[in-house]
């Protein structure tokens, strides 16, 4: 079933200290072997790019354990299975799991990431980030931890990003007025132009404090944070009374363990604005999935929710396609198809 398959792959080389590259990953090639009783074989099609993966390169405690030198890189892929010896999973299905950067994958369905059908009618990708991780960080932060109310002034900070371009449509759908802080031109014309953002800030090329001031000054009453630092404590000081700040990621620090990110210097808003500051992991609300997934589902089939894919093509460019992310080398969700 397996004879005669090459395997490529990238395993974890060393631990970044800095910044991620392709210099922490080394390429292998091997023989697939043969498989053992109830277990499949799956031909990877698109890999899953987050920021997240660079935090589990540091050997910290965190909500998962790290990525083990030597072992192959871990990341969220979609596929095909080529052949089985497992009861639940046939030859042509296609399934979702902790894959790993790699071309194919032997799995017993089981893992950090447990192995699911996809539905035949769904493009494959998707669960890769709308119907995935992506879309349900946005959907449970927003709508769980940010309560939007019909009119509440949200500011999201990565806008432009897989999450924070859904979170605005969300934030949109709820009747909210939406202000994203995204890096460029480009991205925050798509912002306005295409997803129906109220308003942008670039942050390469405007003053953030100015434009805040500006555009919603006292009266954030969300801010959907994805980045962190010196953008998080520009947002504090804009806050309107009993507002709620999601802290989502923190991209601007790197995820590096030696530069520890600097604590939000305007913290005291949130007393003297009755404020609410709450950090969140998707992974906690996985009994919750199914009916998230089908309104996401819903929203997308009729239009009110798009989806922008940003493609590398082949497996050489998985450490290209992780770094890009901390420069915003994305516009949309960044994959690998293979
Ligand atoms: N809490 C959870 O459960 C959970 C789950 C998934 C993701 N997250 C977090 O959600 C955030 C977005 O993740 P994603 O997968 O959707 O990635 P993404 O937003 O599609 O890509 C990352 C984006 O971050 C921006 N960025 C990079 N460095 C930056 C910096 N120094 N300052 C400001 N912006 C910077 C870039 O956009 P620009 O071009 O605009 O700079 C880049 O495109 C991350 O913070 C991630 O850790 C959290």
């Amino acid at each position: 079933m397996t004879a005669g398959l090459i395997n490529r792959k990238w395993v974890l080389e060393s631990r970044p200290e800095g910044a991620v590259s392709e210099k922490n990953f080394r390429f292998e090639t091997e023989t697939v072997r043969p498989l053992a009783e109830g277990e499949f074989l799956v031909k990877n099609n698109y890999l899953s790019f987050e920021p997240a993966q660079r935090g589990w390169l540091n050997d910290v405690r965190s909500y998962v354990p790290p990525v083990a030198i030597g072992e192959v890189m871990r990341s969220m892929a979609v596929g095909e299975v080529v052949a089985s010896r497992h009861g639940q999973f046939q030859v042509g299905d296609r399934l979702q799991g902790g894959f790993g950067w790699q071309e194919y994958a032997i799995s017993d369905g089981t893992g950090l990431f447990p192995v699911e059908k996809i539905a035949e009618d769904v493009p494959i990708s998707y669960p890769l980030h709308i119907y995935g991780l992506t879309g349900l960080t946005a959907y449970f932060g927003l709508l769980d931890i940010g309560l939007p109310k019909a009119g509440d002034t949200v500011v999201i900070s990565g806008a432009a990003g897989a999450t924070g371009s859904t979170v605005g449509q969300i934030a949109k759908l709820m009747g909210c007025h939406v202000i994203g802080i995204a890096g460029g031109a480009a991205k925050c014309q798509w912002l306005i132009d295409e997803l129906g953002y109220d308003a942008v800030i670039d942050y390469k090329s405007d003053s953030v404090e100015a434009r805040l001031k500006e555009l919603c000054k006292n009266s954030i009453n969300i801010f959907f944070d994805n980045v962190g630092g010196e953008i998080l404590d520009l947002a504090l000081v804009n806050l309107a009374n009993h507002a709620r700040i999601v802290l989502c990621g923190g991209i601007s620090s790197g995820y590096r363990t030696a530069e520890l990110p600097p604590g939000p210097k305007n913290y005291m808003q949130l007393v003297i604005r009755r404020s609410h500051m709450e950090g969140f992991i998707v992974l906690d609300h996985v009994e919750r999935y199914p009916q998230a997934i089908e309104q996401l589902k819903q929203w997308v089939d009729d239009g009110k929710i798009k989806v922008k894919e940003h493609v590398l093509q082949g497996i050489e460019q998985c450490p290209t396609a992780l770094a890009g992310l901390f420069s915003g080398q994305n516009f949309g969700k960044q994959l690998v198809k293979l």
